[in-house]
């Protein structure tokens, strides 16, 4: 991977490049829609995620080139006036994270070349973006020496998110990708940012990745709506309780009070956050006590809430999940990720996986009249140089 990319920088840019880099994508394997509500989430970082050849140039112009967008060409912007222009398309994320960075005050005063290349599937929900943007800050840091740690580099990234791109999220993907340790999931209090890493020891079963292949973008999502739902719900929650967010509410807390939100809809939504994040809780428990059954039952239930409470599956998403909950071996399956499309994630017994892939794809193809794609993942690391 790394010649191919040393290769492509020099036919891009005419010269060699001075570092080759990487950054993972993620999977969350539970807590869905808590990490902007105070609660908990479940990620582990991939081993698929993005590479890029850089070197920094003697002028003050970016140039991004991504062999997953050959058409688009390279983009090009200047370092000092950088702001989020359609035409520059997938450039603005990286554009977004050198913009915050250097309004953070971190010396990012030259431009740089950049071939991007990724592995993951774009769009699929395994957080291509997210690792573009940690991959540009991780590569700042190293061609500028910048003192910014990996933590620092989530919030950045997370910030480029939510000020530059427009898109709301929290702080999971950059975090998961920033952060990740391989063969381990990352159990993250979004309240605080505390965390512990939990080795995924699935005995013998296989994370297995079905991508639905229906593209959803963010930006164009119900994701910020869904936010401000919440956002509205806790208000409410509010006048009779003393709480920050919703992740500090019990199950039993939420019951005695849902009837103040008074807005069907936006009392779905925060049952599913005050019940997501106690499932997430209670799964991290399940997989320490290696009572791998119960942590699928949780998906199973996490995959219901989103679907039901949520309203965030959908009919592609849906059937994945049915048609794997239909096969030998598979101890869980829930969508992953934002919804509307995207990914699901099944934990299957080694055995079976062949079978499930052959027969959750048929099924799928046969009812949503295209196929879906299958990876069986590890958990990875976070950023490093090659
Ligand atoms: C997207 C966002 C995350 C998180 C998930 C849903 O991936 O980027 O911050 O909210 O959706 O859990």
């Amino acid at each position: 991977m790394k010649e191919k990319l040393q290769q492509e920088f020099l036919r891009i840019f005419g010269r060699e490049a001075q570092g080759v880099y990487f950054a993972p994508g993620r999977v969350n394997l539970i807590g869905e829609h808590t990490d902007y509500n105070g609660g908990h989430v479940f990620p582990c970082a991939l081993t698929i995620g993005t590479y890029a050849a850089a070197a920094k140039n003697a002028d003050h112009t970016l140039r991004f080139y991504s062999m997953n967008f050959e058409e688009k060409g390279v983009i090009t912007a200047d370092l000092r006036e950088l702001k989020k222009e359609e035409a520059h398309d997938w450039a603005n994320y990286p554009k977004g994270v050198l913009k915050v960075m250097r309004d953070a005050g971190y010396q990012v005063d030259m431009g740089m070349d950049i071939v991007y290349y990724g592995n993951i599937p774009n769009s699929s929900g395994l957080s291509s973006s997210a690792s573009v943007e940690v991959l540009t800050a991780y590569i700042a840091r190293e061609l500028f020496g910048l003192a910014v740690d990996f933590v620092e580099i989530a919030k950045l990234s997370q910030k480029a998110e939510n000020e530059f791109i427009g898109v709301n999220c929290g702080i999971m993907d950059q975090f998961s990708i920033a952060m990740g340790k391989a063969g381990h999931a990352i159990f993250l209090d979004t309240a605080d940012l505390s965390y512990e890493y939990a080795p995924i020891a699935l005995k013998d079963a296989k994370i297995v990745i079905a991508s639905s292949n229906k593209k959803r973008g963010l930006g164009d999502s119900k994701y910020n709506e869904r936010r401000s739902e919440c956002e509205a719900a806790l208000a409410s929650l509010k006048t009779v309780l003393n709480i920050q967010s919703l992740g500090e509410l019990s199950e039993e807390e939420f019951e005695k009070n849902r009837s103040v939100i008074r807005d069907i809809v936006k009392e779905k939504r925060a049952k599913h956050a005050v019940y997501e994040n106690r499932r997430t809780i209670k799964a991290v428990a399940a997989l320490k006590a290696n009572d791998i059954e119960e942590f699928g039952k949780l998906m199973i239930a996490s995959h219901e809430s989103l679907r039901d409470d949520y309203e965030v599956t959908g009919k592609e998403l849906d059937t994945l999940v049915s048609a794997a909950l239909s096969q030998e071996g598979v101890i869980g399956s829930r969508m992953t990720g934002a919804g509307f499309g995207g990914c699901t994630v099944s934990i299957v017994k080694t055995g079976a996986v062949d079978a499930f892939i052959k027969n959750v794809g048929g099924i799928y193809k046969d009812k949503i009249g295209y196929a879906a794609d299958f990876y069986v993942v590890d958990a990875g690391c976070g950023p490093y140089t090659l």
